[in-house]
């Protein structure tokens, strides 16, 4: 079977196993991710927002044209990469996804990871970093390439592009920080 249908598979197992069913009964759409199933780097953010939502596509919003523009600026494309959220329901009113909320849907991103097989794994803010090296804090480990035998990918831990939207010197922190994915990728 190929890397689309297995991940395929996953996100109907989501649905048959009801994972998260309070969140699966307050959302619209199911957003597994999207992008190139062979990808080597993969993104992942922290849970859909309303745009993603209502279109059923992770980082449509603003802070993913953010994401675009910065894809754009190391000659990567949305197609090239894969970007997909810990929790893959909106939480509503967009608060921040509960522990049980993550917890529920880790297993299921491990699972993806393992069928897309990345080189390295983009963290975008404290929560995708928490699940991955629980604590470690943003603030000190941003831009930061860590391989330490946990997984078989690398992972590069970057604030979220909601964050730093607004934020001068955040936003010039993280684009700086893109840059480490284009080194790390070997070109
Ligand atoms: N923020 C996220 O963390 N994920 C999305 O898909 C959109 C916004």
């Amino acid at each position: 079977m190929d890397k689309q249908a297995l991940l395929d598979n996953l996100r109907s197992e989501i649905i048959t196993q009801a994972v998260c069913p309070e969140l699966a009964e307050s959302a619209q759409n199911l957003i597994m991710g999207e992008g190139n199933p062979d990808a080597q780097v993969v993104f992942i953010g922290e849970a859909p927002g309303k745009r993603e939502d209502q279109s059923g596509r992770p980082f449509i919003g603003a802070s993913g044209k953010f994401l675009n523009e910065m894809l754009a600026g190391i000659n990567l494309a949305r197609q090239d990469v894969y970007i997909t959220n810990i929790v893959k329901y909106r939480p509503p009113d967009n608060r921040d996804p509960k522990t049980s909320e993550k917890e529920a849907f880790w297993p299921y991103l491990m699972a993806q990871l393992e069928i897309i097989k990345p080189q390295l794994v983009v963290t975008l803010g404290r929560h995708s970093l928490q699940g991955f090296l629980p604590g470690l804090q943003i603030s000190q480990v941003h831009g930061q390439v860590i391989s330490d035998g946990r997984y078989s990918w690398s992972i590069l831990a970057l604030y979220h592009p909601a964050a730093a939207l607004y934020n001068g010197s955040l936003r010039r922190t993280l684009v700086d920080d893109f840059q480490q994915i284009e080194t790390n990728l070997g070109g």
